[in-house]
């Protein structure tokens, strides 16, 4: 069982929450998604209401163990602090005297936002001693963080031993909560989404959904692969060799197993991202030799909703085209907005998918968007998280 935050005593207890923070900055080094910042508004709000002083840790990109100032989080305690209507001072570090300091000094109800966790190299070592170091600032633990809750890292994992009491935040139970609804007790039928560019990243996540999902809906450039597992003639679309025979066995397995997998029918195809003039819609056993498939058609939307229509539970993970490069995200769109339509339940997850969610303004529309990229795949391919179980180990 794991401990919930509303049923902690916070009331001047040094709460170290560990969020994931790693957000997306533009040129300007300003935060361009908040989906994972205001995820854990309801946690710092309520810790605050509760009276207990709110310590942030995050990491920032992969600076390797090194100080590296195009990683500082000042960019988000700044944001952060706009959000919540309240300074969120920035420690020059995450550890050490100065920091001890500044926590000291903090008030019922304060915000501190600690520097990024991997400009120290203990963080991804799960260090003991670094750990000790973290555990040292805080009386309770609050993870909160389920995008890095597939890392072993000392705020994730080896601090969860070190301090007292720990517990999941609002936003790390509503992503249990969410995957339990969605692949552990589903109203059936389930339908599973799987987009993106390469079957090789996706083959255990298949294998796992062969025995979770009733129908299985496979898009964007990792479809290739299996058309041309099939047979057919795929022209330059990017395509594992190395795995047909996999997506063979797949394949195989789903009709042993009486699941049905749903291939595009049509492809939209170009010689180049670039050559917009040469865009063509073609079947799939009409793909010219120069030609890449750099969306699904038409055709494979209608095939896909008419499946999607039958079911009461939908995941969908991967972008069904290059969907960063008009005219090729019609496909992954119309997905997102047939989805915010759809009377089921609805979850989205992968950095790509939930960007592609936002970006077709369907986010508020379907019933979940997961602020997990590698963690939501984890889950996916049946994996337990460490940072989840550190949080059970603790009761
Ligand atoms: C993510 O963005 O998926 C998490 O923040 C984890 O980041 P990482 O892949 O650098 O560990």
């Amino acid at each position: 069982m794991i401990r919930r935050l509303d049923t902690l005593d916070l009331g001047g207890k040094r709460v170290f929450v560990r969020v994931d923070f790693n957000v997306p900055l533009d040129r300007e080094r300003k935060v361009k998604d908040d989906l994972r910042i205001r995820a854990v508004l309801p946690t710092i709000r309520r810790i605050v209401d509760l009276g207990g002083k709110v310590i942030l840790a995050s990491h920032l990109g992969r600076p390797k163990g090194k100080v590296a100032p195009e990683f500082s989080l000042k960019p988000v305690a700044e944001y952060l602090s706009t959000l919540l209507e309240c300074p969120v001072p920035l420690a020059p570090d995450c550890v050490g005297e100065a920091v001890r300091e500044m926590v000291g000094r903090m008030k019922p109800g304060d915000v501190l936002m600690l520097e990024n966790l991997r400009f120290h190299p203990g963080e991804e070592r799960n260090d003991e001693d670094f750990s000790r170091q973290l555990a040292e600032l805080a009386d309770v633990y609050v993870n909160d963080a389920f995008a890095v809750s597939h890392r072993a890292h000392a705020s994730v994992h080896g601090i969860t031993r070190l301090v007292p009491v720990c517990a999941a935040g609002v936003q790390l139970e509503k992503e249990i909560d969410y995957f339990h609804k969605s692949m552990e007790e589903p109203r059936r039928p389930v339908a599973m989404v799987i987009g993106g560019a390469k079957v090789s990243t996706k083959i255990e996540l298949l294998q796992n959904l062969l025995d979770k999902a009733d129908h299985i809906l496979i898009g964007g450039a990792m479809a290739c692969t299996f058309l041309k597992a099939q047979g057919r003639a795929v022209g330059r679309s990017m395509v594992e060799d190395d795995f047909l025979q996999t997506a063979r066995e797949l394949l195989d397995m789903a009709a042993q197993k009486g699941v049905q997998v749903v291939l595009p029918v049509d492809a939209v195809v170009a010689p180049e991202l670039d050559a917009v003039d040469e865009v063509r819609l073609v079947s799939v056993d009409a793909i010219p030799e120069e030609g890449r498939m750099l969306d699904v058609g038409s055709g494979t939307l209608e095939a896909f909703e008419a499946v999607l229509r039958g079911c009461r539970t939908v995941v969908w993970n991967g972008p069904l085209g290059v969907f960063e490069r008009p005219p090729f995200h019609q496909g992954t769109f119309r997905l997102a907005e047939f989805l915010g339509e759809l009377d089921a339940l609805t979850v989205i997850g992968g950095g790509d998918s939930a960007a592609a969610v936002r970006q077709a303004g369907a986010d508020r529309k379907v019933g979940y968007v997961s602020t997990g990229g590698g963690a939501f795949l984890e889950m996916l391919e049946g994996k337990k998280l460490p940072g989840i179980e550190a949080l059970e180990a603790c009761g």
